[in-house]
């Protein structure tokens, strides 16, 4: 355990509240989720399922129900075939992947994952006794891993890729045929896919969604898809997330899950099947206001001098290069990593924003847009006359 790290996203998201709860009034830009309340007509489906006592376990893997809509909508929305046993839900995304893990990693095995990485990744690699490696991604090829890139890392202990897209803390964004270079070099080396795909539907400026599992036949055997609720319906609460792929794999993860959480929760189960099949109009809506408040906040970093900052296709994070202040100081405070950066901005300008050195990249700091317009305006003054304040 003294080798594995707590959440790094998590532990600012509370000393900004512990900060809050003392009375001060701090600007919150390192929200992992979004702040719109979960739609009405999935809140009415899990009271019904209350009513009509749906409260008790359910089948291991998910009730049918659920993974009848999972299949319809990775038929309708990715063009990609599954069957019931080739289906899992879990109790959030999270816990797929750690299910994953622990059913297909063998000790020593590799796993590489390209950075900046959701924090999550090398930890539960590493939890189940596999190995981490991390490929740097750059900022200038839009934080995608090339082909040659992924090729140099490859080994004879390489199980699996896993790819993030879109991706937090990025917001960076695959192509079909950027996929398709990847998934290739994969098949061709028998390593496993694990796609990430749980920003899929927070998408901006039209970009057109491809599911790695949609590429051929061939890739899909190799691929297992992790999505879920949390971000595209705001259900972060609910703890639902659902994994399809080959079914020898989905049938280990649900022996791990058979012995750990038996189950994801029955009533949100029902939830999600509402947010599946139901109306997706509040989708559509959230996705327009991400879009307006990205737009919003990408041009106030990018006015800040000194600063690079990806325009993100996806999700609801920036992810701007602040290295270019390290070395500067202000009343003694000097800022010499992204982690000092953050503390000098929670200190000094009362934003909490994320620290890059959590994702694998201490030039960059991720600031959320997933709250009011109104935050992210104030939030952005505080950080423009901090940044002003730093002196050489
Ligand atoms: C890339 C990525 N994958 C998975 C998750 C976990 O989602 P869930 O709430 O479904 O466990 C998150 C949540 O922050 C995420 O950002």
């Amino acid at each position: 355990m003294l080798q594995i790290a707590g959440s790094g996203t998590l532990k600012i998201a509370a000393e900004a509240k512990a900060m809050k709860s003392k009375g001060i009034e701090v600007i919150d830009l390192s929200v992992g989720e979004p702040d719109f309340p979960t739609p009405a007509n999935i809140k009415e489906a899990a009271k019904r399922a209350i009513e009509d006592n749906f409260t008790k376990y359910t089948a291991n893997e998910g009730i049918p129900d659920l993974k009848s809509a999972i299949i319809h909508k990775f038929c309708k929305d990715n063009g990609v075939e599954y069957a019931q046993d080739e289906v899992i839900v879990s109790s959030g995304a999270k816990n797929c992947l750690y299910n994953l893990f622990v059913a297909m990693i063998d000790k020593g095995d590799e796993v590489i994952i390209p950075a900046p990485y959701w924090v999550s990744y090398p930890e539960q690699v590493k939890l189940a006794q596999g190995i981490p490696v991390i490929i740097q991604t750059k900022e200038e090829n839009g934080f995608c891993i090339t082909p040659a890139e992924l090729e140099s890392v490859i080994t004879s202990n390489t199980k699996a890729l896993i790819l993030n897209n879109p991706c937090n803390p990025t917001g960076a964004t695959y192509t079909r045929e950027q996929l398709r270079e990847l998934a290739e070099i994969a098949v061709a080396k028998g390593i496993y896919l694990i796609a990430d795909e749980i920003y899929e539907k927070l998408v901006y400026d039209g970009f057109r969604f491809c599911s790695v599992a949609a590429l051929s036949d061939e890739i899909k055997q190799l691929a297992i898809i992790v999505n879920g609720v949390s971000k595209s319906y705001s259900m972060t609460g609910w703890r639902i997330g659902y994994a399809a792929g080959p079914r020898d794999i989905i049938s280990a993860m649900a022996k791990v899950q058979s012995h750990n959480t038996s189950n994801a929760c029955s009533i949100s189960q029902m939830a999600s099947l509402e947010a599946i099949r139901g109306t997706q109009t509040e989708v559509f809506n959230m996705v327009a206001e991400f879009q307006n408040r990205r737009n919003y906040i990408l041009s106030r970093v990018r006015s800040i001098p000194d600063i690079s900052c990806l325009e993100p296709k996806g999700a609801f994070y920036l992810f701007p290069n602040f290295s270019a202040y390290y070395g500067m100081q202000y009343e003694g405070m000097q800022i010499l990593s992204s982690s000092d950066l953050c503390y000098y901005l929670l200190k000094y300008a009362r934003v909490a924003v994320v620290s890059g050195s959590a994702f694998g990249a201490d030039n960059f700091i991720r600031l959320s847009y997933a709250t009011s317009i109104q935050n992210i305006e104030e939030g952005m003054n505080r950080i423009v006359e901090a940044m002003q304040k730093l002196e050489s």
